[in-house]
């Protein structure tokens, strides 16, 4: 279960305190998606870092499984992060000198241990299509395959929150189109709870409901 309630978000500026997230509330249980739209700098980004535990929000509260995440201590929120939220930005954020299989690894061997990891991360390699590729550097792969192992890696946890900032922005359209139907086969068969940023109105109505960031108001969508 994710719940947001009044999540609001201000920065200091010289001008005066910016407001970029004014009031948001979501409510959201496993298996269920969202999409968010809007335009650059509206506070996307800022929101899924929220709801991720990478941010705190300046009022308001987020619940995750019952618990206040951003009430916990910094090393305690580092362990709730590391099993409850899976991360796919735009950028893959492999490390370049890790193998495919280690890098889905990492949140492993920071987290605590798990014995069945290994095997569950051959799985996931499997399900986005890179069996053929366990031994290969992210150099060696193509941008939608790298965007596929961050995926996996993301799901290494069977996180209860998978937030996904503009996972297609950097790919061209046939790259964009296939990481679109992993993710919502991914969605089907994990039962996480997932949360699209993205510019294209063609990915964004392939994930539940579409909403919009405007005014840091988050508002039902036409597209
Ligand atoms: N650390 C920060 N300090 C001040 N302003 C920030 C900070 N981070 C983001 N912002 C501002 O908040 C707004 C929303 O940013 P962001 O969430 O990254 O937007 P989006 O992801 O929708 O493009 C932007 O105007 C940005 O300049
Ligand atoms: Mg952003």
């Amino acid at each position: 279960m994710l719940q947001a309630s009044n999540v609001s978000k201000t920065y200091d500026s010289p001008a005066g305190p910016l407001l970029i997230l004014d009031r948001v509330s979501l409510d959201l249980s496993s298996g269920q998606s969202l999409s968010i739209m809007g335009p650059s700098g509206c506070g996307k980004s800022t929101l899924l870092n929220i709801l991720g535990v990478l941010d705190v929000p300046s009022s308001g509260a987020v619940r995750v499984n019952g618990v206040e995440p951003h009430k916990l201590n910094a090393a305690q929120q580092a362990a709730f992060r590391n099993q409850h939220i899976g991360f796919v930005f735009q950028d893959h954020c492999l490390l370049p000198q890790l193998s495919v299989l280690e890098n889905v690894l990492t949140p492993v061997l920071v987290g605590q241990p798990d014995a069945q990891a290994p095997a569950r991360a051959r799985r996931l390699l499997e399900e986005v299509g890179l069996s053929a590729r366990l031994d290969h550097r992210p150099g060696q792969l193509s941008g939608g395959e790298r965007q596929r192992v961050a995926i996996a890696r993301a799901l290494i946890r069977q996180p209860t929150l998978l937030l996904c900032d503009e996972p297609t922005g950097n790919l061209d359209h046939r790259s964009g189109t296939a990481v679109c139907d992993l993710l919502a086969s991914l969605l089907t068969e994990h039962q996480t709870i997932m949360i699209i940023v993205t510019h294209s109105p063609e990915m964004a109505r392939r994930f539940g409901d579409v909403l919009r960031l405007e005014d840091g108001r988050l508002c039902a969508s036409s597209i």
